[in-house]
Parts: C-alpha cells; sequence; structure tokens
C-alpha cells in the first residue's frame, strides 16, 4: 500500500529541489528558520506556528489515510508516516512539521506487548509493577527503531525549508502508561511505586531515559531540526516530588542531546507549578499550557528559555473573532519572552475544524509580521 500513495504524494509543500541540495546548504536553511531561530531566542520575521497533534484525526485526508490501517502499524511504515506527517503542513502551512509517531513507539520496540486503542489510548498487556518486570523492558538500539530513521530522511527530503520536529515521551509519562496498563486520571499505581519502592521506580525511569535518548538520537542523526520531550502528565505532581522523582531523569535525556545542538522543547500539561524546573531540566524552550499566560510563565521561567504555547484548544471552537482575540493575547504575553513559538496549549482536538486552524496560522504570521 505504500507504494500506491507514494505515486499520488503531492508535490513538496514548498517545491524545493530538496533532494538535489547540499547538505550544509539545508542544514543553514534550516537553522535560520523562523521556528529554530525563535526556539533560540534569535530575531524572526514572524512568530512561527505549528500545532501539537497537528497530524491527526482533524484532518479527512489523514481519516481516510489511516482507513483499516492500525496506530502502531502506521508509525512503523516510512512512506505513511511521510505523508501524515505533510499532510498538515501543506493544508495550514505551518512553520514546522512534527514527526507522525506516537510516544510509545520506543517502549513497543523494547520489547513491551502494547496497544494503542482508538479512543483511549495506550494499553499495556502486562503492567509492571516489581522489579522482575524490569525484564520486559530491554535497552533499544536504533536499528530497533530503524523505521523512524528512514521516516525522517523520507521527510527532510520532502520538506526542503520546513524543520521537522521530532519527539520523545518523558520517563514519567511513560511509566505512568506502563504501571498504570492504560490512561489514568489519578496515577494512583504509579505515584505509589514512586513513594513506596524508590529504588525500583529509578530503575524504571532509568531504563526508559536509556530508551529515550536513543530513540531521541536516531531522529537527530536522521536529520530532525528540533526535539519536544513529551511530559504530558507531569502536572499530576507537586514540585518536590517532581524534582525528587522525576527531573533528573528528564534531565539525563535533555542534557544528553545538550552537544546535538538542536533545539530542545520540553512541555507538560497542568505545570504552572512545575514551570521552572522542567526549564531547568535542560530545555531550551518550555511548552506552556493555557492555563499560564506567558508573560507570567517567562516570569517564572527567567530569561534563558524562550517559550511555546498556548491557546486553549477549546477556542478553537468559539468562533472567529473569539480566536483572533485571544490569538492575538497569546502573541501580545508572548512577546515578554526571549523568543516565543506559537502553539496550542495541548493537542489539537479530533473535532476541531481544520479550516479554523488554516485561518489561525495565516493570522498569526501576519499579526505578528515585523
Ligand atoms: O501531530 C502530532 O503531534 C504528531 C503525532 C503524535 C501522536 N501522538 C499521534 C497520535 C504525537 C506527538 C503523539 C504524542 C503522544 N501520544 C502523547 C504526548 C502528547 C500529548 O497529547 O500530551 C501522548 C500522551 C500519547 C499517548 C496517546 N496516543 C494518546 C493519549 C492517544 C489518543 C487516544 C485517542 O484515540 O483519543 C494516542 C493515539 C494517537 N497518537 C492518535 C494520534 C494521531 C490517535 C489515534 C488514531 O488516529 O487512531
Amino acid at each position: 500500500m505504500g507504494e500506491d500513495y507514494a505515486a499520488t504524494r503531492c508535490p513538496s509543500p514548498i517545491g524545493a529541489p530538496s533532494v538535489s541540495w547540499h547538505d550544509g546548504a539545508v542544514t543553514s536553511v534550516l537553522n535560520d528558520s523562523p521556528f529554530v531561530r525563535a526556539c533560540r531566542g534569535q530575531d524572526v520575521p514572524h512568530t512561527p506556528v505549528w500545532f501539537m497533534r497537528q497530524a491527526g484525526r482533524s484532518l479527512p485526508e489523514y481519516r481516510k489515510i489511516r482507513a483499516g490501517v492500525g496506530m502502531l502499524e502506521s508509525c512503523r511504515r516510512p512512506e505513511l508516516v511521510t505523508e501524515i506527517t505533510l499532510q498538515p503542513v501543506r493544508r495550514h502551512h505551518v512553520d514546522a512539521a512534527i514527526l507522525f509517531s506516537d510516544i510509545v513507539v520506543p517502549i513497543a520496540a523494547a520489547g513491551v506487548d502494547l496497544d494503542i486503542v482508538a479512543g483511549t489510548g495506550p494499553v499495556v498487556a502486562e503492567p509492571i509493577r516489581a522489579e522482575a518486570d524490569l525484564e520486559r523492558l530491554r535497552p533499544i538500539t536504533p536499528a530497533d527503531v530503524d523505521f523512524v530513521a528512514e521516516s525522517v530522511k523520507l521527510l527532510v527530503a520532502e520538506l526542503g525549508a520546513t524543520p521537522l520536529i521530532g519527539f520523545a515521551g518523558a520517563p514519567f509519562t511513560l511509566a505512568s502508561y506502563l504501571i498504570e496498563g492504560g490512561p489514568s486520571r489519578t496515577y494512583l499505581k504509579t505515584k505509589a511505586m514512586m513513594y513506596a519502592a524508590p529504588k525500583l521506580w529509578d530503575a524504571l525511569l532509568s531504563r526508559l531515559a536509556d530508551i529515550t535518548l536513543t530513540f531521541l538520537r536516531t531522529q537527530i542523526d536522521a536529520g530532525v531540526s528540533a526535539v519536544q520531550l513529551f511530559d504530558s502528565w507531569a502536572g499530576a505532581l507537586s514540585e518536590a516530588d517532581y524534582r525528587e522523582h522525576v527531573l533528573p531523569h528528564s534531565a539525563r535525556v535533555l542534557r544528553g542531546l545538550a552537544d546535538a545542538g538542536v533545539p530542545r522543547i520540553h512541555f507538560g500539561v497542568g505545570t504552572a507549578v512545575l514551570l521552572r524546573a522542567m526549564g531547568e531540566a535542560g530545555a531550551d524552550v518550555v511548552g506552556v499550557d493555557w492555563r499560564t499566560p506567558l508573560d507570567h510563565a517567562t516570569g517564572i521561567i527567567g530569561p534563558d528559555h524562550a517559550l511555546q504555547g498556548n491557546l486553549d484548544p477549546a477556542i478553537l471552537f468559539a468562533g472567529w473573532d473569539v480566536v483572533r482575540c485571544e490569538a492575538d493575547r497569546v502573541l501580545e504575553q508572548g512577546r515578554a519572552a526571549p523568543g516565543h513559538v506559537f502553539n496550542l496549549g495541548h493537542g489539537v482536538m479530533p473535532e476541531t475544524d481544520p479550516d479554523v486552524l488554516t485561518r489561525l496560522v495565516a493570522h498569526v504570521h501576519e499579526a505578528s509580521a515585523r
């Protein structure tokens, strides 16, 4: 099936003859892109914008191409990954693409028996609850995720001057799925292990940090221009617990990529009290959800970090006048930060009208032009 749609694939979104570009020329164009420059706190011609979960169910072309193919299976087919990743770039003209994958892809590659169930999320067949269970989570090598490297290479060639963001789940968020066995509202079993069995906890999060590092290194070596570490559910923790039990593991991932020279974005939901710590973990950019205004966030995080965010994804359902007004507010508050990448405060909801996203991108570009 890969070949079928590869043949019908639309031209590269910017029409760049990218495969013939000299490697160095591509790198320098990407380094000069508004997205990478904003991540570094450098001047930009306009505020760059992309959306978490831009590749996915809000797009009819996504639903069509995914019909009959399981989520994990689609992440393992490079031509399909390439097509799905490109769809929102073509449609919305966002300033960055994000690799179509999922945070559980590397732990599936590490041997964990899991599935991504539509409408539910990742479900783990045998949750990790005891020391002996750790054996089910072996280290990975780049060969275990070679389909990701191949996808990235195909994408970099197609994207030309548009940067590609690689990503991974952070050790805490991955651990929460492995321990709970699936999504959770309370993180009861996760927290119980953290408090009651700190040695097992550290051993589990260390393994996850190693897997995550290998997974992100593989993406960087294949050519992504930035990485985002999703600690989506870290907001369940107090700052003290985050600093003691989680930050050291996330820091090992983020600091372990320092020499790669690509911007590192660190994001979580409900993290108002964790923002400073999440910056200290070794991020260049801190992703902020909609609860914390960006000018307030930059006051907490300090002047060394750019910000990403933070329009409430629900605002996209409130009509264009509200969307425009709230987007202007986000842009205004983002000016307080040394660099601002416009995004939503969390992922695009499946019911979102894609035309609103397209219009929002155009508006952000126009309203922030300088
Ligand atoms: O466009 C993008 O942002 C890239 C694709 C992407 C997906 N998952 C595709 C996906 C990214 C970046 C992720 C990361 C991810 N996966 C996170 C961190 C981001 C966040 O939302 O906080 C988390 C927590 C997961 C785990 C996960 N996978 C959940 C909670 C779900 C949704 C369950 C559902 O069906 O509502 C998934 C499945 C998933 N990952 C889908 C997509 C497009 C939907 C599956 C489908 O299309 O059938």
